[in-house]
């Protein structure tokens, strides 16, 4: 398992990411059948699949953060919900095929190298049955890190950089690059938005693509 710089962060404060899903995820939620199971990869302290839970779907989660999955565990007792958390890095976790209704990757997949986000993407792919559906938020090429980032880091690829103090990769997406690995879905939503985050630290600005896909 990877040195976990997240772990560190959850350390440093009682919540993170807020108790807010996903606008997106939260409008297609009639989009899923009434026995569908969801897996949020870096469920992080569980916003997204608390949500879930709470409207009666089984959620399952992963995350590296030891921290973040307690918090999401002792979150979901405290409201009499069921998320099944754990310990996990998706670069060894196998996705069980054809299983979930609903696939998760919120704020996560920016920080691999590209193969691995290939990878990724596939076991999602393949994890998904007929009909489920993809969510994945991501920060794009727009992003105000992205301008410093060749002068803070190591540059890999385009918009791939490598940063040594934390070993952590961070890769920004282009908008085709995010569609092109979904031309065989139905693309349900595709956005991207420059707004204010007041969520957690100093109000700071993003640039995010979102995606939400169909397999057919
Ligand atoms: C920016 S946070 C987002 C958390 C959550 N998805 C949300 O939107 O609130 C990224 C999360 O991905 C997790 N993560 C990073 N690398 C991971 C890996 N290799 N396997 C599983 N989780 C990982 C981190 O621990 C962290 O909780």
């Amino acid at each position: 398992m990877k040195q976990n710089i997240w772990e560190k962060e959850y350390r440093n404060v009682d919540s993170l990411w807020g108790f807010k899903p996903n606008g997106i995820l939260s409008q297609y939620v009639g989009m899923l059948p009434d026995n569908g199971e969801v897996l949020d990869i870096g469920i992080g302290e569980g916003r997204n699949a608390l949500f879930f839970a709470a409207q009666g779907f089984v959620v399952e989660g992963i995350d590296i953060s030891e921290t973040a999955v307690e918090r999401c565990l002792e979150l979901s007792k405290e409201h009499n919900l069921n998320v099944d958390a754990k310990i996990q890095d998706i670069t060894s976790f196998e996705i069980e095929p054809n299983k979930y209704s609903l696939i998760i990757l919120s704020n996560v997949l920016n920080f691999f190298p590209d193969n691995e986000i290939k990878n990724i993407i596939d076991k999602v792919k393949n994890g998904l049955q007929k009909n489920g559906l993809v969510y994945i938020n991501v920060f794009d090429d727009k992003e105000p890190g992205r301008k410093k980032a060749p002068e803070r880091y190591e540059q890999l690829a385009e918009h791939t950089f490598y940063k040594e103090s934390s070993n952590m990769f961070l890769h920004y997406f282009t908008r085709s690059e995010l569609e092109g690995f979904f031309t065989d879905y139905k693309t349900i939503s595709l956005s991207q938005s420059y707004s204010l985050d007041i969520t957690h630290g100093q109000p700071h600005f993003h640039s995010t693509l979102e995606i939400m896909s169909q397999k057919s």
